[in-house]
């Protein structure tokens, strides 16, 4: 606690706290983690249960309305969300103003904003209908926004939705079916695929969800503040680190070159961190790694592969989980560090990790901006800072600098 008074003969007192490892922004009735005991219940419900029995259309319901749907309820909206997969011609030209090779997230980043030009009917936030478009738009149109940035990038036309398939199996077909031919979507692959966007819909007020609600504050359109949640994920210390946890354990490559990396991590002349390990909330295991880990083994034997970097991965764990330095700084694997493993053995490309995690968040985001808006104390969100600078002085002509 700062008094400020003490500065600047201001009156009030502040607290200090670089990082929020110790305030609370708001209140929220979606998601709980219990960080000491590894626990994450979303409206109440532990996370291993909707991962395991789950969908993400039903989770992406039970978020944004606090209640599962019954069959109706969820028919009703699966229906809905469909109606919204397509995008705009104008937006699909969007695309070609990009670099071939630019990330996948520089192009989300870019699109996702873009829509607000696009929806000028649903942007009075304060209409809860208009409030319910917007969230149904964005959910929809992330699989389809995001395939397209993947089909860009590896020179391919897009693809159109097929509204037949699930939300999940469409998203794979856009990705990789290729126009005139058929695809079939693999069950195993589509329901491991479901669950990892099961366990990336919400995780209570990360970076980027504070930023969804930060911009969402100041009465700007969902669509440029789900773009700002995009931009805020990418960073390798949030959702970018699916992306570094795969690329570290291709680095390492053999078990035997485990131990060089685990010294480089407790060296602190060395910047080096084990990626996918260490969370500002779980001081135990995260519980979604632990579905994770399962998944991974459910995808190699659907596809029949198998990847020595799932070795090194879990050898890699073993070894941290025994050293003290990881285990006095409660340092477990987090979401991030098995999902690569899986997503590679489907098929994506590093690069695009990060945009699926973009594209299952995005419910959480608009689960959380509309119950921020909802609430009718709504303020702006405006942080207070600890001022260093100089002290007031007098202009000096530059003559006499
Ligand atoms: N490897 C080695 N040391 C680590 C690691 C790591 N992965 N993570 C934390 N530490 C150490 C820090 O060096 C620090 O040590 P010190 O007390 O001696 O200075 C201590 O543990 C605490 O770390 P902080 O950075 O203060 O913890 P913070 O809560 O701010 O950061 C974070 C959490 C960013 C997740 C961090 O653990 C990290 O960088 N991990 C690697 C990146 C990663 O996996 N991010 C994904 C997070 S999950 C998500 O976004 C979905």
């Amino acid at each position: 606690v700062v008094d400020i008074g003490k500065l600047y003969g201001q009156s009030g007192m502040f607290t200090y706290d670089p990082g929020f490892t110790s305030t609370a922004s708001c209140d929220s009735g979606l998601t709980f983690i219990d960080g000491e005991e590894g626990v994450l219940l979303h409206r109440g419900y532990p996370i291993g249960q909707l991962a395991e029995d789950s969908s993400f259309m039903e989770v992406s319901y039970l978020l944004l309305n606090g209640e599962l749907p019954n069959k109706t309820e969820l028919d009703d909206f699966e229906f809905t969300i469909t109606r919204h997969t397509m995008l705009h011609d104008q937006l699909r030209q969007f695309y070609q103003g990009f670099r071939r090779d630019a990330h996948p997230m520089a192009i989300m980043c870019g699109v996702v904003g873009a829509l607000s030009a696009f929806y000028h009917d649903s942007t009075d936030i304060s209409d809860p209908d208009h409030r319910k478009i917007s969230s149904h738009r964005l959910i929809a149109k992330m699989p389809t926004i995001a395939a397209a940035a993947y089909k860009y990038s590896i020179g391919q036309p897009m693809m159109q939705p097929d509204n037949s398939l699930s939300y999940t199996g469409n998203f794979l077909r856009m990705t990789f079916g290729v126009p005139a031919e058929e695809y079939e979507v693999i069950p195993a692959v589509e329901k491991a695929m479901d669950r990892i966007f099961i366990l990336h819909a919400d995780h209570e007020q990360n970076a980027s969800t504070s930023t969804v609600r930060l911009a969402g504050s100041s009465g700007a359109n969902p669509f440029a503040c789900i773009a700002a949640g995009i931009a805020c994920l990418w960073g390798p210390a949030h959702g970018g680190a699916n992306e570094a946890a795969l690329n570290m354990l291709r680095e390492i490559g053999t078990p035997d070159r485990i131990p060089e990396y685990i010294a480089r991590a407790k060296n602190k002349d060395d910047p080096f961190r084990l990626m996918g390990f260490g969370h500002r909330v779980y001081k135990n295991y995260d519980p979604r790694a632990t579905v994770m880990q399962k998944t991974v083994r459910e995808v190699f034997d659907a596809l029949k592969v198998t990847d020595p970097v799932f070795d090194v991965a879990l050898q890699l764990e073993e070894m941290a989980l025994n050293d003290p330095y990881f285990v006095d700084k409660k340092l477990f694997p987090n979401v991030d560090f098995y999902s690569g493993v899986i997503l590679s053995a489907i098929g994506f490309p590093t690069e695009m990790f990060t945009a699926l995690f973009a594209l299952a968040r995005t419910v959480g985001w608009v689960a959380q901006w509309n119950e921020m808006i909802s609430d009718p104390g709504q303020r702006i969100g405006r942080p207070r800072q600890l001022y260093t600078g100089p002290a007031q002085r007098d202009y000096v002509p530059i003559g006499q600098r």
